[in-house]
């Protein structure tokens, strides 16, 4: 009787975990693939979603072809690929039927079966497929949504050799979880999308009033998890941060135009309006169940707090301001500081750093000061990416126009 030895269950739990993390479906599927092969010493794999009436590659994996292509990599011609479920096909036909299919040769499927082997792919890479193993992946209505499909499993001595009885039932477990898992994470992306979504329409309600504003805010997010991971929060709370701190200035829908949109300086009677916006924010956040929405309360309360006491609208000090509002207030005042605003234009990277600095222990909490410095290098990418890019492909929309 087989068995599993304890990495293969140490790397089943360590599954588990990560499907409970993983929140993006791209590598979630990737990692459950390169695990089950892993466990099951699968040369090569597929996963495929169910799209409507096709089957999507979404991860493919050959180590003896040594490729390993995921739909992390958006630009694989591969992924993406769609082909019309049709019994015909192993993997079509386990996503038609529900069953699963266990197969010693591929190229030895006796003509009287309904489904045959595509050997194209095979020819193309001079690959030889002989076991194949393919396991619907079915949510909890019953309803197939993917197809798990292992090629030529190794024994001990290397050898290929048909998957047996004992994976067959460790992958129908496995597919289980896995299909549970996507069907959650298939719902997180459609909310996260409409989270994204919902925020930008608020922001661009409150604030600057253009496009430019959907960037701001991903990047204040991107930031606050980079400093959190840095900090050492775990992934989940750093994936938290990504989407609580894009609300700390929702309070900005209620100050008036004149004053949020005023070119130049502003009055001392301006700025008295303008730093209600905590209260604002902390007030519309208020109230909810969601770990989510409190945390972002918490920051729109406190992220114009200052570590020497002299921030508003509480002048709490020190460690007396939430973590994650004393995270806040620096990405915040990087970002106001590195991009330009409707009072200022951006100033360049020596001035910003300069005046960062200057300010720990100051304005900024010095430990998370010391988290921006470490991480400098990830947070400038960022800021090269979804700030410098961005901006040079709008001036050159512009200038088409
Ligand atoms: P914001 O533009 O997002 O700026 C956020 C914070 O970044 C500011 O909080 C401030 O701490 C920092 N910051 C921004 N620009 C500079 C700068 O040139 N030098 C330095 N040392 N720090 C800077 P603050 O001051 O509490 O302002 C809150 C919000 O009030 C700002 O958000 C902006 O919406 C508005 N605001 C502030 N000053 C002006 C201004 O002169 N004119 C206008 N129209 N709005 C302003
Ligand atoms: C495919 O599904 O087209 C690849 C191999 C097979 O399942 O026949
Ligand atoms: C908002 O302003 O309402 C959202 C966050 C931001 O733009 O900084
Ligand atoms: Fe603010």
């Amino acid at each position: 009787m087989e068995h599993l030895n304890t990495q293969a269950l140490r790397d089943l739990l360590e599954v588990g975990v990560s499907l409970s993390s993983e929140t993006r479906l791209d590598r979630l599927l990737d990692n459950v693939l390169e695990k089950v092969r892993k466990i099951i010493d699968a040369d090569a794999g597929t996963l495929y979603v169910k799209e409507g009436n096709k089957l999507r590659f979404a991860a493919s994996q050959n180590d003896t072809l040594q490729t390993r292509v995921s739909a992390v990599e958006r630009g694989n011609p591969l992924l993406n690929m769609t082909f019309p479920i049709s019994k015909k096909s192993l993997s079509g036909y386990a996503a038609v039927t529900g069953e699963i299919l266990r197969i010693r040769d591929a190229y030895e499927i006796k003509k009287s079966e309904p489904y045959g082997f595509d050997r194209s792919f095979d020819k193309k890479n001079n690959y030889r497929t002989r076991s194949v193993l393919c396991v619907p992946l079915k949510d909890r209505e019953g309803q197939v949504i993917g197809v798990l499909q292992l090629i030529n499993n190794y024994n001990k001595q290397g050898k290929v050799v048909p998957f047996s009885e004992f994976h067959v039932e460790l992958v129908r477990s496995f597919a289980s979880q896995a299909a549970v898992a996507l069907t959650n994470s298939q719902l997180t992306e459609d909310l996260l999308d409409s989270y994204y979504d919902t925020v930008s329409r608020l922001a661009v309600v409150a604030e600057y009033k253009d496009k430019s504003t959907a960037m701001h805010i991903k990047r204040m997010g991107m930031y606050a998890q980079t400093l959190s991971y840095q900090l050492g929060f775990s992934q989940e709370d750093a994936e938290c941060l990504l989407y609580a701190a894009p609300m700390h200035d929702i309070g900005k829908v209620g100050i008036p135009d004149a004053v949020l949109m005023k070119p130049g300086k502003l009055t001392a009677a301006e700025r008295k309006v303008i730093e209600t916006h905590p209260q604002i924010g902390a007030k519309i956040l208020e109230g909810s169940k969601s770990e989510l929405i409190k945390t972002s309360r918490v920051i729109a309360m406190t992220h114009h707090e200052k570590w020497n006491g002299t921030g508003y609208p509480q002048q709490i000090k020190g460690k007396k301001i939430p973590l994650v509002g004393r995270i806040a207030a620096l990405t915040d005042v990087f970002d106001a500081l590195s991009t330009s605003r409707c009072y200022k234009n951006a100033f360049d990277m020596e001035r910003v750093l300069g005046i960062m600095r200057s300010e720990k222990g100051q304005h900024f909490c010095p430990t998370v000061m010391e988290a921006f410095e470490s991480a400098l290098d990830e947070i400038l990418s960022t800021y090269d990416r979804l700030y410098l890019k961005a901006e040079a492909k709008t001036k050159k929309l512009k200038i088409k126009k």
